[in-house]
């Protein structure tokens, strides 16, 4: 099969927020208690924080992490996790059916944040809770010093604030599983109201007001266009989110999903568009997609946990193990949110340690790289710089839910600084390499400055302590450059990145 590429210098999309490439951490499962959080563990540093799970994510050079939910926030208190930690309560643990010590609280996260080398972005409690409860975390989080909550992180042995930028006003209030669930008008005006308060401490916030959970939830799209008359001149980003599943276990119709995805953030940049323009208002808003990833292997294990009558301390939950399929899948999501970067300034990949997350550990034992890591990787650190608005000719194929899917799913990053023009393609056929010719216009004296392929014979072949390296990715020679022509040989069903100096 043959293809046909375009990368013009001067035909751009817009410069990607580095933003993009977040993620996610909740209080839920294994995420925090023997994900990054393991006292006792052979490479826990002085905060009982994983070395092993520090070093996995420093190399994924995460921009921003969320925290702490999810659906756990819409029943938490902050204050349960500051102070001395003998004296923080045990809590149930609503959304999920499980205890939480606190152990792990702001204090604690924001270490592992500076540790990592990330910033945070905190959540709010929309749910249970209310605006009070939100101006004090805020307070608590970014005021100097010289009030009661700023003056009581300094007592628990904060001097700084973290000025904490990114605020979510709660987590998927459009979904009836939410403790404190609302109507589009009612989170409307709470998020609105929320949001004036935590302004008038911190002109610098950056707020997020959440839009739906899903593109099938059936309040979808009216609540984005409600939520956005309520809030719009108060907030920067709507928050989407959305998980994907084979589950017709057929792989063609799965690696289509990235085409709803990409529609659904079209449908909610129309709806912004069109509560801008009833403002008459010139501010732009823009979306978070704050939680993606692919989530259905490990449904059946959270069933006993989620219906039973006691409440397990950090029980394994939505432990999705990956295989090579979900590689391709999470490379497709991962081009559409850069052919979107005009309008996806943030997104969060969730979540990132145990939970439906790509780096997996072992109580008491070793962590390591899922699968689905390594686009991850790829994406986060070479996919910073302008995304190019390629244009590709390319056969397609119909899947009962979308029509016209590009065998070839590509996205092109040039790095003006660094000098570097790199692509990100996946195959989506599995029968037979495409061939494709680019043509790099504006583009001097390229040379390959690497080839990596991801493959595997078995799509369902996975990564585990015993086998981590399983599905990794190997260095190829099927790119091939010549003055301003570029040839890619893919290989079915195969992730690649190519990286050129320019
Ligand atoms: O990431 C797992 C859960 O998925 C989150 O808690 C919730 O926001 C979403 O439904």
């Amino acid at each position: 099969m043959k293809a046909k590429l375009t990368a013009h210098a001067e035909y751009t999309i817009s410069k990607i927020d580095d933003r993009v490439y977040g993620a996610f951490l909740e209080h839920l499962g294994r995420a925090i208690y023997t994900g990054i959080y393991e006292p006792g563990h052979p490479t826990a540093d002085e905060n009982g924080m994983r070395g092993d799970v520090a070093s996995l994510v420093k190399d994924l050079n995460v921009p921003m992490v969320r925290y702490p939910g999810g659906n756990f926030v819409s029943a938490y208190n902050w204050e349960d996790g500051i102070g001395p930690k003998e004296d923080r309560p045990v809590r149930l643990d609503l959304a999920w059916h499980t205890s939480d010590n606190n152990h792990v609280g702001v204090h604690e996260f924001a270490d592992w944040c500076e540790t990592v080398g990330t910033d945070m972005m905190l959540a709010v409690n929309l749910g249970s809770r209310g605006l009070d409860a939100a101006r004090n975390f805020v307070e608590y989080v970014n005021h100097p010093g010289g009030s009661y909550w700023s003056d009581l992180r300094i007592k628990n042995g904060r001097k700084e604030p973290w000025n904490t930028k990114l605020w979510c006003l709660g987590n998927e209030m459009d979904g009836p599983w939410q403790v404190g669930h609302k109507s589009a008008e009612e989170y409307g005006q709470l998020a609105n109201e929320t949001a004036k308060a935590i302004r008038a401490f911190d002109k610098n916030l950056e707020l997020i007001v959440c839009g739906s959970s899903h593109a099938n939830m059936p309040t979808y799209p009216e609540w984005e266009a409600t939520v956005l008359e309520a809030t719009y001149d108060q907030i920067d980003y709507i928050s989407l989110h959305m998980y994907f599943e084979n589950y017709e276990k057929n792989t063609a119709n799965y690696l289509a999903m990235s085409e709803k995805l990409d529609q659904y953030i079209v449908t909610v940049s129309g709806v912004i568009d069109y509560v801008k323009a009833k403002k008459r208002s010139d501010k732009d808003v823009y979306i978070s997609f704050d939680e993606w990833n692919v989530w259905y292997h490990s449904n059946k294990q959270d069933r006993p946990i989620l219906q039973g009558e006691d409440w397990p301390h950090a029980p394994r939950l939505l432990e999705d193990i990956y295989n090579f399929e979900d590689v391709l899948m999470v490379g497709c999501v991962l081009n559409t949110f850069i052919r979107h970067a005009d309008v996806v300034k943030i997104a969060c990949i969730a979540q990132l340690v145990n939970v439906i997350a790509p780096i997996m550990t072992d109580p008491d034992g070793s962590a390591w790289r899922q699968t689905i890591y390594y686009p991850y990787l790829f994406a986060s650190v070479y996919g910073r710089g302008t995304a190019l608005d390629l244009k590709i000719d390319c056969p397609t194929y119909d899947t009962p839910l979308v029509k016209n899917v590009s065998y070839v799913d590509v996205s092109g990053v040039h790095n003006e600084e660094g000098g570097t023009l790199n692509f990100f393609a996946i195959n989506r056929n599995g029968d037979e390499t495409i061939e494709v010719d680019v043509s790099l216009e504006g583009f001097a004296d390229a040379k390959i400055i690497e080839c990596k392929v991801i493959k595997h014979d078995d799509l369902n072949a996975t990564n585990t302590a015993d086998n981590p390296d399983n599905v990794s990715p190997t260095i190829s020679d099927s790119a091939k450059v010549s003055g301003n022509k570029l040839t890619l040989s893919l290989a079915p069903y195969s992730y690649q990145m190519i990286r050129l100096k320019i």
